[in-house]
């Protein structure tokens, strides 16, 4: 496929070059600041989006030199820039970035970062715009809080002063109350637009596409809903296990990992009613719908509804991958999950009766997401007269990653004297039709937090309506017992549980 019409991109109204600021990173010496956050302004940087002035402070307990700081990061950016490291362009980046060493629980690490801070935004000549990334554990998002507050860190926001931003890195809470508990503390000190709830996939292309897709089309919104479309399916695999992340991991298990953020969002762009406008809060409040409409999954149904497993030994890309329970790190009778399916129904007009199918995994056959949207069977006459072998439905796919694009799956005519058809793909790939490759996802947010743009950000209200419906879930779960964790071989699909769990209602997984 290649770009129809007069071949020019149609630009909407481009954000203004934010202003330049300081981003303190707090969990400065992590993986997520040297793998992510800092390679995301270096991009922003090299292809024009930021002021050339742009500090970055990193807060961590490592003792570490800036100097130090800059090797680690250079070292990141080397290995996961989108675009290569450029000597030229980083020298000057790299005078931005300082390291200071604190914790959030010391009582001086505030009074040495506003001390810090002061010092860089004379020395650079930066207007005072700082934002606060909290990469860190969410146990200590409160102490963080309080001890910006307590050290005249979190100003409100007003018209004639700097601004003051914070970013909360996922996980917000394990459940509703802890949820609730983290955005209480938070929204003491900040107020809800200072504040950037991040969940990474709606910085992807892919996911913002979604919206595009519906709503800058006109034959998708008359047959998306229950008249045309007989399910949905959102699918998450990983081929990756848990990694180095076990400690992190056991505590979470893949609901809460993943489901209750990524794969909801996802539900949400696919399943919201079109907003009236692209302003961040209209946008918001059509998403917010979908989770109110979510059905909950009462305790007697959650048998029925989900499955969840742990990956046992297996092979995945020709290596030997162990069983979850022997993973560094991880307890050898851990019963957490690193794999969950199940179907959810929403209760509105549009979706009535239609089951949305979700499923996520770890350590799997390979790395897929996608959305898969299935309309409805024709009827058996004319080309499908034959109920032994019924013509396939169409299915629209989109593929979030890693093969970003999009296809169609519709039934053509074999060429030939006979009759007889065939199911085809149509197909779009965006790396054949756009020469650029897609920004990474924090390159977009980190910009969005800079420009005070929040639609691609978690409201309050959205964070606690997802944790609602998971927490439902969750103590479904609890008081199952045991008796219902799954087991499926790494490198495979996930285990005969979610099959039946589908199958049951006359349908199957795709294999993406
Ligand atoms: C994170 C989860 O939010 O998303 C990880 O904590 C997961 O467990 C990751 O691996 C997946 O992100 P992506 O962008 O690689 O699909």
């Amino acid at each position: 496929m290649v770009p129809s019409g007069t071949g020019q991109p149609i630009e909407l109204p481009r954000p203004p070059m934010p202003e330049p600021s300081t981003l303190v990173i707090f969990g400065g010496s992590g993986d997520l600041a040297r793998r992510k956050l800092v390679p995301a302004l270096y991009n922003l940087l090299l292809d024009g989006a930021l002021p050339k002035h742009q500090a970055v402070v990193g807060i961590g307990r490592t003792p570490l030199s800036d100097e130090d700081f800059r090797k680690t990061l250079r070292e990141g950016i080397a290995k996961h820039s989108r675009r290569p490291l450029a000597e030229e362009q980083w020298s000057a980046f790299s005078q931005g970035l300082f390291y200071q060493r604190g914790g959030v629980d010391q009582p001086d690490t505030f009074r040495q970062i506003k001390r810090r801070l002061e010092q860089i935004e004379t020395e650079l000549k930066l207007p005072g715009h700082r934002i606060f990334y909290l990469a860190i554990p969410p146990q200590s998002f409160a102490a963080a809080c309080r001890g910006l507050e307590q050290a005249g860190l979190a100003q409100p926001p007003a018209p004639d002063l700097p601004f003051c931003r914070v970013i909360l890195e996922k996980p917000i809470g394990s459940d509703l109350a802890s949820a609730r508990a983290i955005n209480d503390c938070v929204g003491s000190v900040f107020e809800e637009s200072q504040i950037f709830r991040i969940d990474h996939y709606l910085g992807k292309e892919t996911v913002q596409n979604i919206l595009v897709l519906r709503f800058a089309n006109g034959i998708f919104e008359p047959i998306w809903n229950h008249k045309y479309i007989d399910h949905v399916q959102i699918t998450v695999c990983e081929a990756e296990g848990v990694g180095t992340r076990a400690a992190y991991y056991e505590e979470a298990g893949a609901l809460r990992d993943m489901v209750q953020n990524h794969l909801l969002q996802l539900l949400c762009l696919v399943a919201m009613e079109p907003p009236f406008s692209l302003d961040p809060d209209v946008v918001r409040n059509a998403k917010i719908d979908v989770l109110r409409c979510l059905r909950p999954i009462t305790r007697a149904e959650v048998e029925r509804f989900t499955v969840r497993a742990q990956y046992t030994h297996g092979k995945a890309h020709g290596a030997d991958v162990p069983g979850y329970r022997r993973e560094p790190g991880v307890n050898p009778d851990s019963t957490t999950e690193t794999y969950v399916a199940l179907k959810l129904f929403l209760e509105n007009w549009r979706w009535s009766g239609v089951p949305f199918y979700l499923r996520t995994g770890k350590a799997m056959a390979k790395r897929a997401t996608e959305v898969a949207v299935q309309f409805k069977d024709i009827p058996q006459i004319l080309f499908n007269v034959n109920p032994a072998a019924p013509l396939p439905a169409n299915v629209l796919t989109l593929r979030i990653q890693p093969e970003e694009g999009m296809a169609m799956r519709i039934v053509s005519k074999v060429p030939g004297t006979r009759a007889q058809t065939h199911p085809v793909e149509m197909d779009f790939k965006y790396g054949e039709v756009f020469a650029a490759p897609s920004p990474e996802a924090y390159e977009r947010l980190l910009l969005d937090v800079m420009t005070g743009d929040a639609s691609l950000f978690m409201r309050r209200d959205a964070v606690e309506a997802s944790w609602a419906w998971i927490t439902g879930i969750l103590e479904g779960w609890r008081a199952q017992g045991l008796k219902r964790l799954s087991e499926y071989q790494a490198g495979s699909w996930g285990p005969i549980e979610a099959d039946q769990l589908i199958q049951s209602d006359g349908r199957a997984w795709r294999t993406p």
